[in-house]
Formats: C-alpha cells, structure tokens, sequence
C-alpha cells in the first residue's frame, strides 16, 4: 500500500517542469510579497513611514499600503496563473477528473469564504496591518472564521491555491501551493509575537491610566 503512495508521489513530482521560469517567477511574487509588507509595515510601526507619506494621516497611510498589497496580490495569481499554464497535466487528476474538480471546487470556495469573511470581519484597517499604523481593534475578533481558525486569512489563501492547481491538474500547482503555506507559517512566526506585543503594549498603557 505504502509503495503505491510512493510510486504516485514519485509520479506526481515527475510532472513538475523545473526549467520553466514562469515557476520560478511564480514562486518569486509569493515570496515577495509577505516580505515586502513586513517589512513596510514595520518601518511604519519604528518611523512612521506610510503616515508621512500619507500627509500624516495613518488612516490613509494604511489604506494606501491596503491598495498596494492587494495590487500585488492580483500581480501574484495573475502569475500563478501563467506558471500553470506552461506546466504539464497529470493523468491521474485528468483520468479522475469528476473528484478532482469537485475537491477543486471544495479548496477555492472553502478558501475564498474563509478570506472574505475575515475581510468583512476584520475591515480594511484590521485586515491590512492597520495596528503598524496605530489603529487598533477594541476587541479580538472571535465569531466566524476565527472561531474556525486563528488565521482565516492565510490558511483560505492557500486552500484557493489548492483549489486551482486541482482544477487545471497541473501537480506544478501542488508544488506552489506548499511553498504559499511554509511562506505563510514563516510570516506568521514574524506577525503574531509582533502583534500580540503591540496589543499588550496598549493593555499596560490602559492599566497604567485607569491606577
Ligand atoms: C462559528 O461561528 C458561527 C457563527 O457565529 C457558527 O455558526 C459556527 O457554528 C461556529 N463554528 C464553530 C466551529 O464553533
């Protein structure tokens, strides 16, 4: 049983075309850009950067880097997109095309109703970084998604990465798609402790007034 898993993983693997630069490129625009709003992001938090930019107003300082992020986002499927397109199908996903398409259609809903149920949860501040900005939320958010998962955002961007390799059949799509999440897991290691002090920060400022 074991040696047939191995034999399809090897298969799998087999239909990823390395020399493509489109790959690579691909690979390159989703490295970059949790990266890129790190660390705008924390020289926004250290100097206030985007505020300055912004003629001092950080609510448009933060919708600003909102529009850029999102720019690049688009930039980031649109050659996700292309990557895919110069890859090989696989015939086991073309042979069970029914299943494939149907878990296809699973990953990129389940994936976009996690994203754009955070958005409208979290707002255009709380979505993109607006606590680098000194705009925080008054409360944690807790009702739907984040009752289902810490991080709605991330995990539902990765699942629509999921959900599009599957529909093409290209296993190239698979590949990416790990790499969208250990990127992810590895911004995250930055954001969260990053956050939670920004928070906690407040929470000592708000003791210290209320003594
Ligand atoms: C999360 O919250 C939603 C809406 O409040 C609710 O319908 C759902 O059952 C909750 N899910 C979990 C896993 O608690």
């Amino acid at each position: 049983m074991c040696e047939v898993y191995q034999q399809l993983a090897k298969d799998c693997l087999a239909h990823i075309d390395f020399d493509q630069t489109s790959l690579w490129i691909s690979l390159g625009s989703i490295a970059f850009n949790p990266i890129f709003w790190n660390i705008v992001a924390r020289k926004e938090y250290h100097s206030k950067l985007l505020t300055k930019l912004a003629f001092g107003n950080s609510r448009l300082g933060c919708y600003g880097l909102a529009l850029t992020i999102f720019s690049l986002g688009i930039v980031r499927d649109i050659l996700y997109e292309k990557a895919l397109r110069d890859q090989p199908a696989w015939s086991f996903f073309t042979e069970n095309s029914d299943i494939v398409k149907a878990l296809a259609i699973a990953s990129f809903s389940v994936g976009n109703v996690l994203v754009l149920s955070s958005m409208w949860a979290l707002g255009v501040t709380g979505t993109y970084l607006g606590d680098y900005f000194g705009i925080l939320m008054d409360d944690i958010v807790t009702g739907f998604p984040f009752n289902v998962t810490n991080n709605p955002m991330y995990y539902g961007s990765t699942l629509s990465f999921l959900g599009t390799a599957l529909w093409f059949g290209k296993p190239a799509g698979i590949f990416v798609t790990v790499f969208v999440l250990v990127m992810y897991l590895i911004a995250l290691r930055f954001e969260e402790p990053f956050t939670a002090e920004i928070y906690a920060k407040r929470e000592r400022e708000r003791a210290q007034k209320t003594k």
